[in-house]
């Protein structure tokens, strides 16, 4: 790491960042990392970035609509897609005289680099600033603490997953939990002076998710095309090791999560070119619908059955070869053991006749917030191309966590439908919460 200074400017609520370069990515014995984050050497020109996150009350100023879940005009806005974000952008760049950054036609958004209009920051962008010239977990460096440095699940701070059963171990041990975002700003900053870069809100960056370019990269603008825009830092729904600086959550660009927000960027000096795609899209099958679902100790089956009972539709349960444990301790250690390696246990079911299925409800228990690797192993099984996959998951606390993430990396090719999160088995509301999320996914009975 080798910037150039630390920023000290700040106007229009913008810090300067200047130039440097920065390893980007996460190092091969980092906890928790994702395969997708292969180290790399980065150089980033200097930009502005918003100190904070956007607030509702920015967004419903200039956009006249606030579709937070979590209402409050000085928290920060979410439940916004991708193309939301990017429309706002425009618009707080109209309103301030300067050119537009983005031309947006339907699902089809260039980006004009000349242009000296607000932007999202590109996700190196977002990752330099972030680390703030360090190099560890978070730029809190080992750990982050939920009490007095970012707002996440902070029941489940950094490493304890592994630690579960022996907490003396642990750099921060468990803390608070909100439930909710908070005022930006309520903590310190990082060193270049920027609020909330790690929980609160995670936040959509341009680049749409793709592989890493290990050769050194010169203000890298992410892949070409694709169906997943990146969104970064993790939420207030997050678990520490979704925080890191280095974590690359992705969801469909027309996705919204209320742990999913932004905050604004400018160009520094001017760029020259126009980037930007046709949204990769699948043409969706017709078909019949299937739903497959993963369960251990049967409440994503209750969802299952209420789903067959007001639909008709085939069910079919993933059973693996080697079946996880039936003793609830020693499942957690097996379920974090093979997240953490990202394992693919064998499944011992097969559907035989996948192809005449246009749609996937898929349902899983939540576990340690994200999918359990049962359910990667299915993915990986099938060709999902052209196919919808609905997720639904039953959870005690965490609802969907990372794991609509997790599925739509994992199986590209297919459309995401809203997911439905279920807090255990549902209680006396199953009928109608699943009623009405079969309305919006618009899945006919
Ligand atoms: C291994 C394991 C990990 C879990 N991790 C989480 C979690 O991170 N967040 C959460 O809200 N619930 C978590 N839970 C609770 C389950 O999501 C919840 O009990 C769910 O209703 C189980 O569904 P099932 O009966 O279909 O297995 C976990 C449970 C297990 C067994």
């Amino acid at each position: 790491m080798n910037a150039a200074t630390t920023p000290s400017d700040v106007r229009d609520g913008l810090v300067s960042i200047p130039g440097g370069t920065f390893s980007m990515g996460s190092p091969a014995d980092e906890g928790w990392r994702g395969e997708d984050e292969a180290l790399h050497e980065v150089e980033v020109s200097g930009f502005f970035l918003a100190s904070f996150e956007t607030t509702q009350a920015d967004y419903e100023r200039l956009m006249g609509a606030n579709p937070s879940a979590n209402a409050g005009a000085g928290l920060p806005v979410e439940s916004v897609t991708w193309y939301d974000a990017a429309a706002y952008c425009n618009a707080l760049s109209a309103e301030a005289g300067l050119s537009p950054a983005y031309a947006i036609d339907g699902a089809t958004v260039t980006w004009d680099l000349s242009a000296d209009g607000y932007r999202l920051p590109t996700e190196a962008e977002w990752e330099y600033a972030c680390r703030a010239g360090t190099t560890t977990p978070f730029n809190t460096q080992t750990s982050i603490s939920p009490d007095t440095e970012a707002n996440y699940y902070g029941t489940y701070p950094y490493g304890i997953e592994e630690n579960y059963f022996s907490q003396g171990g642990l750099e921060t041990r468990p803390g608070v939990y909100r439930q909710t975002p908070i005022e930006p700003g309520s903590f310190a900053p990082n060193a270049w002076g920027l609020f909330d870069m790690h929980g609160n809100v995670a936040e959509w960056v341009w680049d749409y998710y793709g592989p890493y370019d290990e050769a050194v990269q010169i203000d890298p603008t992410g892949a070409p095309t694709g169906a997943l825009r990146v969104n970064r830092g993790g939420g207030w729904n997050d678990f520490a090791k979704s925080l890191r600086s280095a974590y690359r959550a992705a969801l469909p660009a027309d996705g919204a999560s209320p742990s999913v927000g932004f905050r604004v960027a400018r160009n520094a000096a001017a760029k020259t070119g126009v980037l930007g795609a046709q949204v990769a899209t699948t043409a969706t099958g017709d078909g019949d619908v299937l739903v497959a679902f993963f369960s251990w100790s049967g409440n994503t089956r209750g969802i299952a059955q209420e789903i067959a009972r007001q639909t008709g539709f085939d069910v079919v349960e993933l059973e693996c070869e080697q079946p996880y444990s039936s003793d609830y301790n020693t499942v957690l250690e097996e379920a974090q053991r093979d997240q953490n390696v990202q394992a693919r246990p064998a499944l011992a079911t097969r559907v035989g006749d996948m192809d005449r299925y246009g749609t996937v409800l898929l349902g899983y228990p939540n576990w340690w917030a994200s999918i359990p690797m049962p359910i990667a192993s299915f993915l990986g099984s099938y060709d999902f191309s052209g196919k919808t996959i609905v997720p639904f998951c039953s959870h005690g606390g965490g609802r969907l966590g990372q794991s609509v993430s997790a599925i739509s990396k994992l199986a590209q090719n297919a459309t995401l439908g809203e997911g439905l999160s279920v807090h255990y088995s549902g209680g006396s509301g199953l009928a109608a919460d699943v009623s009405a999320w079969l309305e919006r996914n618009g899945i006919g009975r």
